[in-house]
């Protein structure tokens, strides 16, 4: 069949995946290049990878995740630059004065942006700044900057590189809720403050079955604020073992997310969270769970990957 991201570039959209620096080589990188044509580093743009020690920047094997799609023609997608997780210790460790640790934001999203200035087509710059109750998680950023950071961090990534679209990416606001009506208003007001703000990504880690029935109008009410959309993360994790029937329900799950996002102009592209259950996240994060990407552990598509091609 046609490979899903000629599929996808005829549609005007991206079909991206999330690789790590151990796979671009051998059955991996032949699926990822030929497949896919937009990649988000699945963990090595996250502070702890690029700096683990204040002052001293690791960008090794981000760059090589950049180099492998520049090879293959390929987007990458960064992320991600502000988040509460995968913080190196001297900065979860460390306690710093507001002042101090505003400095230190703005110098990271400043000095990682520059360093992939013209190489990274989205950032996602701020990631999971919400609770499930619509209010700011209390993490470091938000105890100690107030809600400020996020424009704040939006402006420093614009400086730093005018071309990038900048993106606020967050998961369980696929559906209308508390969750979502919060990052609605918040991008509604960085917009109205001229706030340099592109786009909204939406994670979709979804549960069998459990696509929101109201995503695609979700996407579109965002759209309609004047940004663009996309979803960033999807995977589709079922209770294992996995059986004909569940894989059945996980395309139809995958079909409905693809409609979704083609069915509103304003969505960029969808982007699995890896495309091959061998190195999903999912199993070791949700015990018991997995079998949730395009592909089995013997990198041998699953009716999710032919649901994405029929969809596309
Ligand atoms: C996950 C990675 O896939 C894992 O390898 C890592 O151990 C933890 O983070 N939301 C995100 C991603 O925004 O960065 C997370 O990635 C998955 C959930």
């Amino acid at each position: 069949g046609t490979p899903l991201r000629d599929l996808a570039a005829a549609k005007g959209v991206y079909m991206g995946t999330a690789l790590m620096q151990n796979e671009l080589t051998g059955t991996s990188g032949s699926i990822a290049a030929a497949q896919f044509d937009s990649v988000t580093p699945g963990n090595e743009m996250k502070w702890e990878s690029v700096e683990p020690t204040r002052g001293t920047y690791n960008w090794g094997p981000a760059d090589q995740i950049v180099a492998f799609a520049q090879a293959h023609d390929m987007q990458v997608r960064g992320h991600n630059l502000v988040w509460h997780s995968q913080l190196p210790n001297w900065l979860t460790s460390g306690s710093f004065s507001n002042g101090d640790l505003h400095a230190i934001m703005i110098k990271h999203v400043t000095d990682e942006v520059t360093h992939f200035k013209g190489e990274v087509v989205h950032w996602d710059v701020v990631n999971e700044p919400f609770n499930e109750d619509g209010t700011f998680r209390s993490d470091l950023w938000y105890n100690q900057l107030g809600s400020s950071y996020i424009a704040d961090a939006l402006t420093a990534a614009h400086a730093a590189d005018p071309g990038a679209k900048l993106y606020i990416n967050d998961y369980n606001i696929e559906g209308q809720n508390a969750k979502s009506n919060a990052m609605y208003n918040l991008v509604k007001s960085l917009k109205a403050q001229g706030v340099p703000i592109d786009g909204v990504g939406f994670q979709a880690h979804f549960i069998l079955g459990q696509v929101p029935s109201d995503f695609k109008a979700n996407l579109q009410r965002f759209a309609d604020l004047g940004v663009d959309v996309a979803v960033t993360e999807l995977d589709v994790r079922m209770q294992l073992p996995s059986d004909a029937t569940k894989l059945q329900q996980q395309a139809a799950d995958y079909t409905t997310v693809m409609n979704d996002c083609l069915g509103v102009s304003r969505c960029k592209g969808v982007t699995v969270w890896g495309f091959t259950d061998a190195t999903s996240w999912v199993p070791s994060t949700f015990p018991g769970q997995g079998a949730a990407t395009p592909y089995d552990e013997n990198y041998q598509p699953k009716p999710a990957y032919t649901a994405i091609q029929t969809a596309l």
